[in-house]
């Protein structure tokens, strides 16, 4: 696959961190942005900041060089992860002024998958409508919102019950997180 991982400046980059230790890079295509405010929400959030895997190709978010901002040849996925609500509105309206942006414009109107993991509490109503128009334009929005029925035991454990979803959406095999098997019924 060829895949778009973008970065905002919302709180939650760990789970960016683990979604990107669990794809093969090497067997995938990654393209990597990060927002200007990723970098310092990185800064305060991630000892020793971002692990970039081997194989991944980073690009400046203002670049004019990255080939998938077209729609002449797009990743075949978008995650932005965690999504901000300001990078969440701009693209429910349109805004396109960067490589992320641009990107995710291009998946709309290219019928792609794009997985945006929003990230804040609680969601104002223009949050919600951003959210609602997104999803009718075929986006798929996923909040940064943890399970705890396996009882993670390590905040990594935790954070990987979404990068499971994320892997599950994407059409990737894991075995990053338990799934959930109900007793048979009595
Ligand atoms: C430490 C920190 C945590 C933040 N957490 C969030 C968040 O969880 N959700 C959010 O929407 N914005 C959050 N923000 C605000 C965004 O960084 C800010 O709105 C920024 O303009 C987003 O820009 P971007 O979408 O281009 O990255 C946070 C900012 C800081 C400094």
């Amino acid at each position: 696959m060829r895949i778009g991982i973008g970065i905002t400046g919302a709180s939650g980059t760990i789970y960016a961190q683990r979604l990107l230790d669990h794809i093969d890079c090497q067997q995938h295509d990654v393209h990597l942005v990060l927002s200007r405010y990723a970098k310092l929400v990185i800064a305060e959030e991630l000892e020793g900041g971002l692990r970039i895997p081997e194989g991944v190709q980073e690009h400046p978010v203002k670049s004019m060089h990255a080939s998938f901002a077209s729609g002449s040849n797009p990743v075949d996925a978008l995650v932005i992860v965690p999504c901000s609500m300001g990078t969440l509105g701009r693209i429910a309206h349109g805004v396109s002024e960067d490589v992320m942006l641009r990107t995710a414009d291009v998946m709309l109107k290219e019928n792609k998958k794009m997985i945006l993991v929003v990230r804040e509490t609680p969601y104002n109503l223009v949050h919600i409508r951003n959210m609602e128009l997104l999803i009718l334009a075929g986006a798929t929005i996923m909040p940064a919102s943890p399970h705890f029925y396996h009882r993670p035991s390590t905040l990594q454990a935790l954070v990987d019950t979404v990068v499971a979803r994320i892997l599950d959406h994407l059409g990737m095999e894991h075995n990053v997180s338990s799934r959930w098997k109900a007793d048979p019924e009595q």
